[in-house]
């Protein structure tokens, strides 16, 4: 990907993280990489790989060191053309503030409050739906239902396409922040036609004139951004902010069908939503992996780095670290503080969509666990395996209503 020597005495591992078996279980291998020191040189890709917290968080938070320009993929962007412009998440200071502070006006906790009556009721309607089901698939009845219908009214795109365009073009584009692989290349294939759909609902004509989408069209009428910015920002709405959402909620369900005890607590107490999303979140991490790439020649954590190489950060191993989570980190407990894990990422780019993620799943978890009195595995879940996401495709679930 970048090098082809090791940086001096780097351990060298042989394994693929990117292997079916790796992808479904990874915790194993992150577990050996942990233990093998602050990095490991993954021979196949020929590039250093952090799996620590305090690794990874201070190569997050040093973004003069670590740059996200030359792109979050392996490819270094500065030398090779991206497949599509790139936006906010690939780009550095100073281009990103003005592009940040668009965003982060429109997607504030306090702009999304007024989002939540709306989201309620779709909540409580859906929730209606599966008592009376009392069996469902947790991904596609719930998970990928409940973001497509809120987040999509929210930015303000048309209801007819998002589905069948949303989703692939999400799976896509993540999937250009792992190796060019089989995998890679068979999600680009699924993905063809979708990019057009969604610029062409980046365009200020085609959003709703209430939405977030038009909200960022704003910023470029009063000159904070450019007419080009502001449709990449709405993409970035569209290709960042739907998968991760879905991935999230159906590895919350999941951990919590497959914890029964945390579920009668959560059921308990529907007011520890949020510190169940989050233990979620730190849990199974949705965007597990992405590069940075190194500006300048440099020594961290005692690895020699040369200006322009490749690192690769493991933001789902950081989560399950032992140094920062102690014995439990392996074990889903509700009752952690899991705040300042990194499945939103650190520093100047940690995400900037996590009030209206976090406000979709608050309201959907508090409306469940106050009308649900148990949710369990109805079946053997489906995992979804792709290179830098990481979620379920079918979670067969039978639920009993309080
Ligand atoms: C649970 C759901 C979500 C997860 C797990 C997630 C995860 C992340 C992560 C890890 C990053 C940092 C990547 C990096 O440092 O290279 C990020 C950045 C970003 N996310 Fe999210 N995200 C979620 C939801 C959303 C939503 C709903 C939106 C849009 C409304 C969104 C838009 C963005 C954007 C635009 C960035 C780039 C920010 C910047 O570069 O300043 N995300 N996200």
């Amino acid at each position: 990907m970048s090098q082809t020597t090791p940086p001096q005495a780097l351990p060298v591992f042989t394994d693929d993280p990117y292997t079916d078996g790796n992808l479904a279980d990874p915790y194993p291998l992150f577990d050996r990489m942990r233990a093998a020191g602050p990095a490991v040189w993954l021979e196949k890709y020929g590039v250093p790989a952090f799996a620590g917290f305090a690794e990874c968080r201070e190569i997050l938070e040093d973004y003069r060191t670590f740059i996200s320009g030359a792109g979050v993929g392996p490819k270094n962007l500065h030398k090779e053309p991206a497949w599509r412009p790139q936006g906010i998440l690939e780009s550095d200071p100073p281009v990103h503030g003005p592009m940040r502070a668009a965003m982060a006006g429109v997607i504030s906790p306090r702009g999304v409050r007024s989002l939540r009556a709306g989201f309620e009721v779709f909540a409580k309607e859906l929730v209606d739906r599966l008592i009376e089901q009392g069996t469902f698939d947790g991904v596609t009845e719930l998970a990928e239902l409940f973001p497509l219908r809120v987040f999509g009214d929210a930015v303000g795109i048309p209801r007819e396409g998002r589905e069948e365009n949303l989703l692939p073009h999400g799976a896509m584009n993540f999937s250009a922040f792992g190796p060019d692989d089989e995998r890679s290349r068979s999600f680009f294939e699924k993905g063809a036609g979708t990019h057009e759909w969604v610029m062409a609902n980046c365009a200020r004509e085609s959003l709703a004139p209430d939405g977030m989408g038009a909200q960022i069209w704003a910023a470029a009428d009063r000159g904070e951004i450019t007419a080009d910015q502001a449709a990449l920002l709405v993409r970035a709405m569209l290709s960042a902010g739907l998968d991760t959402t879905v991935f999230s909620i159906g590895n919350t369900v999941q951990a919590l069908a497959a914890h029964p005890e945390q579920w009668a607590a959560l059921h308990a107490n529907p007011r520890l939503a949020k510190f169940a999303i989050d233990e979620a979140l730190r849990f199974e991490s949705p965007f597990q992996s992405f590069f940075r790439t190194v500006s300048t020649d440099t020594v961290f954590c005692g690895v020699p780095l040369a200006a322009g190489s490749k690192v690769l950060l493991f933001v789902g191993s950081a989560n399950r670290d032992a140094r920062q989570w102690g014995d439990t980190a392996d074990e889903f407990r509700i009752d952690r503080n899991a705040g300042g894990h990194l499945a939103f990422g650190m520093g100047i780019h940690q995400c900037v969509g996590q009030p209206i993620s976090r406000l979709e799943m608050d309201v959907l978890f508090t409306e469940m666990a106050a009308r649900i009195r148990s949710i369990e595995p109805a079946g053997d879940p489906v995992p979804y395996l792709h290179n830098t996401l990481r979620g379920w495709r079918s979670l067969p679930l039978k639920i009993t209503a309080a």
